[in-house]
């Protein structure tokens, strides 16, 4: 497999061509961004750590028939990936209340949501990735409605999987955020689904195993990773 051009750089990774047009090489950074990018810094060895758990998620996720943009791991920052055009919209699910629904709504972190939550945020930086609804989705045409069932049929029954998951490793899956991706007329699961884009709490102690971490100056951020790194691998 050919490494070509860059395609597209984001905050956390760098997306390149590859010789074969339907599959593209995701490269892991270890550079971390939080509030619209107005925080940066380096978490070491993040990038590392997001390859291989997002790896072992999506072979997860694929077993339980789940379409993902997966097909392997390249090196230990680069994954091969199929080539989707991205839906410009953010998926969040929380079972747990913190950060974004404990501000809007505002209401305590740390509550339980008897059904789980799920959310759209347009995916658009500039305008501070904004709340919205499926009206607004197909006001834009961001979607059609077959392809917003999809995603949110998706997401519910990737929430089932990865609480089952990361319970039986004694984390509890706080919220997450998904993108998905068109590929080939289908809607697959895409981008990462990592310490930076999921909030994990240790049963129990309610440690925060993720990018809270860096977001809240918490410290021991690498240690976060290379924790939830561990457990994903163990197993279980
Ligand atoms: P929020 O509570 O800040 O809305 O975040 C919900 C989840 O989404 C959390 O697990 C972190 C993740 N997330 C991202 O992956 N990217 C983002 O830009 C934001 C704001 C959150
Ligand atoms: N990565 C996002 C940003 O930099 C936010 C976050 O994950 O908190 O804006």
């Amino acid at each position: 497999m050919q490494k070509l051009n860059k395609i597209y750089e984001g905050k956390a990774k760098i997306i390149y061509q590859t010789d074969q047009p339907d599959l593209v090489i995701q490269y892991f950074k270890d550079d971390a961004t939080a509030f619209d990018a107005t925080k940066r810094g380096t978490i070491n060895s993040k990038g590392i750590c997001n390859n291989k758990i997002s790896a072992e998620i999506f072979k997860v996720l694929e077993k339980n028939n789940i379409p993902t943009h997966f097909v392997k791991l390249l090196d230990e920052r680069s994954m091969l990936v199929k080539r989707v055009e991205i839906v410009p919209i953010e998926v969040t699910m929380r079972n747990i209340t913190a950060g974004g629904i404990s501000k809007l709504l505002g209401i305590d972190e740390g509550i339980i949501l008897d059904n789980p939550v799920l959310e759209y945020h347009y995916k658009n930086d500039s305008l501070h990735d904004p709340l919205f609804n499926e009206y607004h989705i197909y006001a834009l045409k961001l979607a059609t409605a077959r392809e917003l069932e999809a995603i949110k049929d998706l997401s519910f029954k990737i929430n089932t999987v990865l609480i089952d998951f990361f319970g039986k490793r004694d984390l509890d899956l706080v919220d997450f955020k998904l993108e998905f991706g068109r590929y080939k007329n289908k809607i697959v699961l895409a981008d990462e689904i990592s310490p930076d884009t999921c909030r994990f709490w240790e049963k129990g102690t309610k440690k925060k195993l993720d990018k809270d971490r860096f977001r809240r100056d918490l410290g021991d951020v690498e240690g976060a990773y290379q924790e939830v790194l561990k457990r994903v691998l163990s197993g279980k």
